[in-house]
């Protein structure tokens, strides 16, 4: 297990300034999606995926139960894994199980959330000839981590699956994706999951289930701030909203403020108004197109070597090689 120094007073700290920075200031109140993984809403994302309306994580698992063997045909040499945001990493196995086979195997997932690691390592650690170093970090330091200790003459295989690269704002994908392409060498590879646009019905009920799992995976980001801040939000004060944004080809999901209230963070020194029906944006999740996908490659140094697309949800899984 690789973790920075001091961890929690970090993450404690930059969370105080991040919760401050979304909530104070004009126009759209705003929260990192990355803040929505505490243990509890990494347990709450293990339920949204199990939903019958969030087709995304079934998709990508026909996808590569089916592409695992023909991926691994693809990739050159002495393999190493390392996954972005592995999550619990049940859909992984496909491929650790595929390149296992030719030979003994290093899996380095890359998670903020502790939760979402110890349930890779439950989930994986069985798995023979695969060896796992969990690496509690956020993406590219962790990346540089693992950048650090990679064995000379080895092909690196970045996963970054569930189309959590949905999550950056339009244009900080490709700025994301070049900075991962710069802890890579020329010539290795990228597995990009990805969802594709369909129709706004069909994404919004995939972000508002009937049961409330995502309304309460959204609302528990208040329940943590109120937590770690020590903040009061009254969460019976707020609801869930997902929004199809057409400009920007998003599903947005909000929290919505019922009525003019104020909170406080008393030990921030600090407080929040919020209007009646005003709304933070807790996070976005882009749809691509398989047009779209090849341009956000090519500006962010890959090309596509390969691409399986599920024909019952329009998912796409890429396999990208840096230039
Ligand atoms: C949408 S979930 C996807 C999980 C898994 N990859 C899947 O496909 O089901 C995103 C995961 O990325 C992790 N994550 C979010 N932001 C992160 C960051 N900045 N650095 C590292 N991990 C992050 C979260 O804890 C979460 O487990």
């Amino acid at each position: 297990m690789i973790v920075s120094e001091n961890p929690a007073v970090a993450l404690r700290t930059q969370f105080e300034i991040d919760v401050r920075t979304g909530l104070c200031h004009d126009g759209q109140k705003t929260l990192p999606s990355k803040y929505l993984y505490d243990a509890l809403g990494s347990t709450l994302f293990e339920a949204i995926s199990l939903l019958p309306q969030y087709g995304l994580t079934r998709a990508e698992e026909r996808i590569l139960r089916g592409c695992s063997r023909d991926l691994v045909r693809h990739l050159p040499g002495r393999v190493m894994v390392s996954e972005l945001g592995s999550g619990n990493g049940r859909k992984t196995r496909r491929i650790l199980q595929a390149l296992a086979a030719n030979e003994p195997v290093s899996y380095y997932p890359i998670e903020i959330s502790r939760a979402a690691l110890d349930a890779c390592e439950a989930e994986l650690g069985d798995m023979e000839r695969v060896s796992i170093v969990s690496v509690e970090q956020e993406y590219l330091e962790g990346l540089a981590t693992v950048a650090g200790v990679r064995p000379a003459g080895s092909h690196l295989l970045v996963l970054f699956l569930g189309s959590t690269i949905g999550n950056f704002a339009a244009g900080d994908d490709a700025r994301f994706l070049r900075e991962v392409r710069s802890f890579m060498e020329r010539g290795d590879s990228l597995l990009l999951g990805a969802d594709l646009l369909k129709t706004p019905e069909r994404m919004i009920d995939a972000y508002d289930d009937p049961l409330g799992v995502t309304a309460a995976f959204n609302l528990n980001l208040l329940a943590r701030i109120n937590k770690e801040l020590e903040s009061d939000f009254n969460l019976r004060a707020f609801r869930h909203e997902a929004r199809f944004n057409h400009v920007s080809s998003s599903i947005e999901m909000h929290l919505v403020s019922k009525t003019r209230q104020t909170v406080t963070f008393p030990q921030s020194g600090f407080a929040v108004a919020f209007n009646a029906q005003e709304t933070i944006l807790t996070e976005t999740c882009h749809k691509y197109t398989r047009a779209t996908l090849a341009e956000l490659a090519a500006k962010s140094g890959f090309w596509v070597e390969a691409q399986w697309v599920d024909d019952k949800w329009s998912f796409a899984e890429t396999l990208l090689r840096a230039s």
